[in-house]
């Protein structure tokens, strides 16, 4: 991020949050699991698939971790009940990997257990460097003990990726690849959007190849062609991947891309910790950081 974009960010961050609030709605479904469902129900009225986030991340305490299982268990639970197209998606943080790696363990695989008997789905989101080993120790874990109603997200911008799929291409595993929204030293990550991208294209491929079902997680015009030419040159049923966007980001394009008969899922987060999310939104889109900054500050 150049410096302009850097100090319009730090402006934002400054300004009182319900200045902010509006501008954030636009990548959030609400604060509320009730505004999920009616989001999700519109999407999947218009053929597009969800993933449903409980927005928050790195609880430290135990106390916090159960309550945001519960809120977890509580949307399997709504998605079953109201027949929604959809699945969850989760951070282990807020599952307490950061407390104590059993504990986050054992509520993992409870939370799986339910998402079981509704032959729901939960994917393993990816945060940060430090949690990267840990996440695919407990994937790999919940895998050898029978578990198939799991996936784990890889990074593009993460030097050691092409390794860790090594891993993961013999369990066939489900994997959501992205870009990687986390800042990481360049000791650990590509820095430059066009290595990020080679890079992207190279682990698409061998992920397709070794017959893993991928989430295409994108807005990026030229990953998304990429994909188009794999999906065509390996003869791919529409069943074998999916496409996944952020609520919010490209609309256009993904109601194309779902006409034209891809299958595509969008991540719709909710909850009262919807500033962080949105903050890492705005760095991802200093276009988007500029519009703030101009409402909060310039009277038109
Ligand atoms: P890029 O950022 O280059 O965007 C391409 C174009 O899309 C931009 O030029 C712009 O037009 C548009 N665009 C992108 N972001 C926008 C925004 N916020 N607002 C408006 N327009 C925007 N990361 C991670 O580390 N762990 C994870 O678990 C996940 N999970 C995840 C799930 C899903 C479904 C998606 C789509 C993404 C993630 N990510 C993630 C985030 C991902 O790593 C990455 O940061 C973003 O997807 C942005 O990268 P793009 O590939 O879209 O390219």
């Amino acid at each position: 991020m150049n410096l302009t974009n850097r100090l319009i960010l730090s402006i934002i961050q400054l300004s009182p949050k319900g200045l902010v609030k509006p501008f954030a709605m636009r990548y959030i479904a609400g604060e509320r699991l009730d505004d999920a469902v009616r989001l999700v129900r519109a999407l999947n009225s218009k053929g597009l698939m969800a993933t449903l986030d409980a927005l928050g991340e790195n609880v430290s305490t135990r106390e916090e971790s159960l309550a945001a299982i519960g809120a977890c268990e509580q949307i399997l639970h709504t998605i079953n009940e109201t027949h929604l197209n959809a699945n969850l998606s989760i951070k282990l943080t807020q599952f307490g990997l950061k407390i104590n790696e059993e504990f986050c363990y054992s509520n993992l695989k409870r939370l799986l257990e339910i998402a079981s008997t509704y032959r729901n789905f939960v994917r393993i989101d990816m945060e940060d460097s430090s949690t990267t080993s840990l996440t695919f120790n407990l994937y790999k874990r919940l895998r050898t003990e029978g578990f198939e109603n799991v996936g784990v997200v890889i990074q593009a911008n993460m030097r050691r990726t092409e390794k860790d799929i090594r891993g993961l291409t013999p369990l066939k595993a489900n994997v959501r690849l992205c870009k990687g929204a986390y800042i990481e030293p360049e000791s650990l990550a590509f820095k430059d959007g066009d290595e990020i991208r080679r890079n992207y294209v190279k682990l698409l491929k061998t992920l397709l190849e070794a017959q893993c079902y991928v989430g295409i997680a994108t807005h990026d015009d030229f990953l998304i062609n990429s994909a188009y030419q794999f999906i065509r040159q390996m003869n791919l049923k529409k069943t074998d991947y999916e496409f996944q966007m952020l609520h919010g980001v490209k609309v256009r394009l993904r109601d194309k891309m779902v006409a034209d008969g891809h299958r595509l899922r969008v991540y719709v987060p909710f909850g009262r910790h919807w500033y962080a999310y949105s903050i890492r939104r705005f760095k991802e889109n200093p276009q988007i950081a500029r519009y703030v900054l101009r409402a909060l500050f310039v009277r038109e």
